[in-house]
């Protein structure tokens, strides 16, 4: 029996051109610490160079136009001022010898006037409001489904200017790619909408057009195929996302970050399947997120074809996530009321092992 220490989960691994120093990943976690312009503070510094252990870092969601934002205070990646001040972030972590990825993000739908330019209606495939404290959004039109793809790719070169390692797309949770992939939200008439081929058009053009700019090898994308998180469903999510999975394959991608679980109870009748089956279907690197800890981590990458694990909730609060699972060490429990907003406190004052 190998002790848990030796385990692959604490092994190097290589991804793309770079060589992570472990597999235990930082996954994107919204904190709302920006400035009221979307740009990082000097507080975000200290968060991301306070966790430059992991195998590699996955920013929070950063919005690429001021169109896509959707909360107050998330950060953006479409001027000069923000990607001056993630550039300082991008040297602290690799000053630390740690790896960090940009994750680009449109909220489409899960937005309000009050967070839109020019207090704007959001934007969505088709004008479907969601569930709970949202206003029907706006369809886009056909000619400006380009300026998306656009906005992701200039973000994608603002990520590489702001010292970036590489970009991952974020294509899940009921945000504006998840939006057009499934068919509660779509109900375009063009080519973007209707057959699943057309409904997963544009995550498929946006990872074209930022592989473009980086190179395939340093792009990942995020699905999570069972989650109705921002009240998204789809009538038969299993052939969606196998046709999804299907064509990522060729692209050869640095990764698929699947979330595996659900953030909310199920919509009621929307079908439940295993995405065990996709996991199987990617060919390439697959890094899996919902729910882990140090043992089920350790069980995946041991038995299943999973290569990477990523951790949100416990990288809150524990900033040495690597040492502590090497050490069996206790974990730091998180401050709820601090995770969205504020300062400093319940953001970079949790303590380290000592
Ligand atoms: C959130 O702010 O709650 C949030 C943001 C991005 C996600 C999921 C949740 O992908």
């Amino acid at each position: 029996m190998k002790s848990s220490q030796q385990s692959p989960l604490f092994s190097s691994f290589k991804l793309g051109p770079y060589t992570l120093n472990n597999r235990i990943i930082m996954a994107p976690l919204t904190r709302s610490r920006a400035s009221d312009e979307q740009v990082p503070q000097p507080m975000m510094l200290t968060y991301y160079e306070q966790r430059a252990s992991a195998g590699l870092i996955i920013s929070e969601a950063s919005q690429v136009s001021a169109q896509g934002a959707g909360y107050a205070n998330t950060p953006g990646i479409y001027n000069d001022e923000q990607i001056i001040a993630w550039k300082q972030i991008t040297d602290a972590v690799h000053d630390k010898g740690g790896r960090i990825f940009l994750q680009l993000w449109h909220v489409g739908r899960i937005s309000k006037p009050e967070l839109q330019p020019n207090n704007a209606t959001p934007v969505a495939p088709s004008a479907i409001k969601p569930a709970g404290d949202y206003i029907t959004p706006r369809a886009l039109e056909l000619e400006e489904i380009n300026s998306i793809i656009n906005d992701f790719r200039l973000a994608a070169e603002n990520a590489k200017k702001a010292g970036f390692d590489g970009v991952e797309i974020h294509a899940a949770n009921g945000y504006l790619l998840d939006q057009f992939l499934r068919d509660s939200t779509n109900h375009r008439g063009d080519s973007y909408g209707g057959s699943i081929a057309n409904r997963a058009r544009l995550t498929l053009e946006v990872t074209k057009a930022v592989v473009e700019v980086w190179g395939s090898d340093k792009v990942g994308i995020r699905l999570s195929p069972i989650n109705p998180f921002n009240d998204i469903s789809d009538s038969n999510p299993e052939a969606l996302f196998t046709y999804v999975i299907e064509q990522l394959n060729p692209l050869n991608l640095a990764y698929l970050h699947m979330v595996e679980m659900a953030m909310t109870p199920p919509i009621d009748d929307s079908p439940v399947f295993d995405v065990a089956s996709l996991k199987k279907l990617y060919q390439g690197v697959y890094m899996a997120n919902g729910g882990y800890n140090k043992t089920t981590a350790i069980d995946v990458i041991e038995n299943e074809p999973v290569e990477l694990v990523s951790f949100g909730e416990l990288y809150i609060a524990n900033l040495d996530l690597p040492a502590r699972f090497r050490n069996n060490a206790p974990l730091n429990p998180v401050d709820e009321s601090t995770k969205y907003g504020g300062n400093e406190k319940g953001y970079i004052d949790y303590p380290a092992l000592v």
